[in-house]
């Protein structure tokens, strides 16, 4: 059996978890694959193609992957250590991680250091990359649970040797000009779901929440992809707790949909009570 790799950054939304469900679907010799919400990078990174393209609208995330291309993996490694050192970070004792975040709010943000970032997050809260309007990070410490340790050490090292030739953008897709793709390219789309409440953010500056505009903007892109002849593959979700993505339904009718999960709410597994599922499903052109 295949074994992918794992985002260092224990992304929300992340797909790893359903790579090798998604993945089968996947179209073979890919020239360039373009994952347009890549988040924490399990896709784009578990894909192989001869070029990548990984854009997210979250450029924090992205200043994080940006610098790690730029240093080889012992200076990476180095500067992460160091900087957990400096700021006596530990899973136990929120004082050094609570200085760091004032530190990291307090720089001017065009001096901000990515790699502060990616420490804070490594002993923050679930992971989580959260931001207030003012841009400042104000996820909470994850106390007892989160840190830089040999798993997220070992997943760092694999994914830095797998982002070396991707490129990176951190634009709102309906910015991006995707028309120099063609046969034999692939477009992968994971935006927000619109019917879901996850959030990547607090939903200001550039991180709105995802509207019903958003998902016929992309419906759009992905029709105008087709007619160009390039294979894409959108990730969604249908049904969720008795709420129904109607504009969804209708425009995947004409596409392959493919069912990828059909999760009850455990307190109601025995019931298979319609308000409690989620239908999760993955739509491609091919
Ligand atoms: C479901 S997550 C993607 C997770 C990703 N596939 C992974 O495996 O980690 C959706 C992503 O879309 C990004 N996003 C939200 N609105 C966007 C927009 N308008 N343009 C581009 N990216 C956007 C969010 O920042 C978030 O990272």
């Amino acid at each position: 059996m295949r074994t992918y790799s794992k985002s260092p950054l224990n992304y929300i939304g992340g797909k790893y978890r359903m790579l090798s469900t998604i993945t089968k679907f996947f179209p073979r010799d890919i020239d360039t694959m373009y994952d347009l919400f890549a988040g924490g990078c399990d896709v784009c990174t578990n894909v192989v193609a001869n070029k990548t393209h990984a854009n997210d609208i979250n450029h924090f995330v992205i200043g994080i992957y940006e610098t790690f291309q730029q240093m080889d993996i012992d200076s990476l490694l180095q500067t992460i250590d160091s900087t957990i050192e400096r700021w006596n970070l530990t899973m136990h004792d929120s004082d050094g991680f609570l200085q760091l975040r004032q530190h990291y709010n307090n720089t001017p943000f065009e001096e901000r250091n990515p790699i502060e970032l990616y420490a804070l997050v490594c002993y923050s809260f679930n992971y989580q990359f959260r931001f207030n309007n003012q841009h400042d990070f104000n996820n909470p410490f994850g106390r007892n649970r989160s840190s830089f340790n040999a798993t997220m050490r070992k997943n760092l090292i694999a994914f830095h040797g797998k982002i070396k030739n991707i490129q990176f953008s951190s634009k709102n897709f309906r910015e991006l000009d995707l028309s120099f793709l063609s046969v034999g390219d692939f477009v992968y789309a994971d935006p927000p779901y619109r019917i879901t409440t996850a959030s990547y953010n607090d939903g200001k500056r550039g991180f709105k929440g995802w509207s019903l505009e958003d998902d016929l903007i992309l419906f759009d892109l992905l029709d105008c992809l087709n007619a160009n002849g390039v294979k894409f593959a959108l990730s969604n979700v249908v049904e969720h707790k008795g709420f129904e993505n109607e504009e969804l339904n209708q425009w995947m009718a004409k596409y392959a949909v493919h069912e990828v999960g059909c999760n009850y709410d455990n307190s109601n597994y025995q019931a298979r009570n319609r308000n409690f599922i989620t239908r999760e499903v993955l739509v491609t052109n091919y």
